[in-house]
């Protein structure tokens, strides 16, 4: 199992080329299940969880093809398998190929995914969705047994909270459903509203994706499509923090700041200097870091995805903040973690007291999730000494070239094998 070694204490200078959004590129993977025309996704971040994502897809008998910063999807003798729980277990977000082959195959099989790392992180809401449209759902023995084999009709969906996943699975089935589907209380995300693009330009008819209501006129006249995928938020925002903790001044190729406002004015609170560049943003600190409370929330709030390494900055503010997550119920396992490296921070429930100002040493860690495990990176890069982060296998994940892009603006890091 890899690990990463760092050394605390590099200034970050030069620029970074931020990669497309895996939580993007995840259901749009999914959705080239729908169609029997070829998908060619552009810009799929060099990730772990593509790459099973695509294995996935795989096993249902589509074609990928890999090309130079592009894949091809031709998923026109693509079948309804059982998708095992060796397979869900991996990754969560594999639960995303049932909405597309209920709507295309009139029936699906998929293991229930177990707890995470993060919370309980049910489904009840993407079964439910897909109930509205009249297909029948059993829970078997931790399969989800998905049938409708007269096709989904279009149906209203009221979502109890806005939920990523479920909207995007509610989306994908709507798109072949007889008649109009109208969801409410949709996720605003900008993943989402990049699938509905993604599934426009394949031939649904999608209207809203990116609002709290989003319309879909059921179809079957797909067609080939090319999709290029937006640049990742959560590796801009964690590179943006990076730049600021280490003192130092970052240019973040692509990043979009559209994307990025509730972070964007955290940072700057902070004293974090951000402004648009001609390739995308600059990022620069060179004040002390102020303390900033805030509270995660679904877009366009502060992303829960961005919470652990905005810990890690508050850590080496001059005071104390308070950071409240409010969308998964148990997101602090990097705070143990931070601990390790002389962080002061006490817990109490979904809030985290954070006295910054403490200097951090270097230390043995353990990546958990994620986010989790990039927290205790950044940490790591102005903590005195040597840092040793364990189970990388969780950044690579989700960060295409981590310690390749932080060596490349400066950062003392190696990765050691076994
Ligand atoms: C997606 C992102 C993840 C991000 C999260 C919130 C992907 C692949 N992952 O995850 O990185 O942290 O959005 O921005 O895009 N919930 C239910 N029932 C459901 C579905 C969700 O109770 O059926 C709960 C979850 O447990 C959680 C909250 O709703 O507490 C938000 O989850 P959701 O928005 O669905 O996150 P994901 O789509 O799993």
């Amino acid at each position: 199992m890899d690990r990463l070694r760092i050394v605390g204490g590099e200034r970050l200078q030069g620029a970074v080329a931020i990669s497309g959004a895996k939580n993007a590129a995840l259901p749009q993977i999914a959705a080239a299940l729908l169609s029997p025309h070829p998908l060619e996704l552009n810009n799929l971040p060099a990730v772990t969880d593509v790459d099973n994502m695509l294995g996935v897809i795989r096993l249902h008998g589509a074609e990928v093809s890999k090309g130079p910063g592009a894949v091809v999807i031709d998923a026109s003798a693509a079948l309804s398998k059982e998708t095992s729980y060796e397979t869900v277990r991996k990754m969560r977000a594999t639960v995303l190929v049932l909405g597309p082959l209920l709507a295309r195959f009139g029936h699906a099989r998929v293991s229930l995914p177990g707890g995470c790392a993060i919370g309980a992180r049910p489904i009840d809401m993407h079964l439910k969705a897909l109930a509205a449209f009249g297909a029948d759902i059993d829970v078997e023995g931790g399969l989800i047994v998905a049938e409708a084999p007269n096709g989904l009709t279009g149906a209203r969906i009221v979502l109890s909270s806005p939920s990523v996943g479920a909207t995007e699975t509610a989306i994908m089935a709507a798109t072949t459903a007889k008649g109009e589907t109208e969801i409410l209380n949709a996720a605003r995300e900008p993943e989402v509203a990049d699938l509905a693009v993604c599934l426009n330009a394949m031939g649904a008819r999608i209207e809203g994706a990116g609002t709290h209501r989003i319309l879909v006129e059921g179809t079957t006249a797909w067609r080939p499509a090319t999709h290029y995928t937006i640049p990742d938020r959560v590796e801009a925002g964690t590179y943006a923090i990076a730049a600021a903790i280490t003192g130092g001044e970052l240019e973040l190729t692509n990043a979009r700041l559209e994307h990025l406002a509730s972070v964007v004015q955290a940072l700057e609170a902070a004293g974090v200097g951000i402004w648009p560049g001609d390739r995308g943003l600059i990022v620069s600190r060179s004040a002390p870091l102020a303390p900033v409370d805030i509270t995660t929330e679904p877009y366009p709030g502060f992303p829960t995805d961005l919470q652990a390494q905005f810990i890690a900055l508050m850590c080496c503010a001059n005071g104390a903040s308070l950071v409240r997550e409010t969308v998964f119920e148990n997101r602090f396992m990097h705070v143990p973690e931070l601990m390790r490296l002389g962080a002061d921070i006490t817990l109490q429930g979904t809030t985290a007291l954070v006295r910054g100002g403490r200097k951090l040493h270097g230390a043995q860690v353990m990546a958990t999730d994620l986010r989790a495990s990039v927290s205790l990176v950044l940490a790591a890069l102005v903590a005195d000494g040597e840092t040793i982060v364990n189970r990388v296998y969780h950044l690579d994940r989700g960060y295409e070239g981590l310690d390749r892009k932080l060596h490349m603006c400066g950062a003392n890091i190696e990765r050691l094998g076994e």
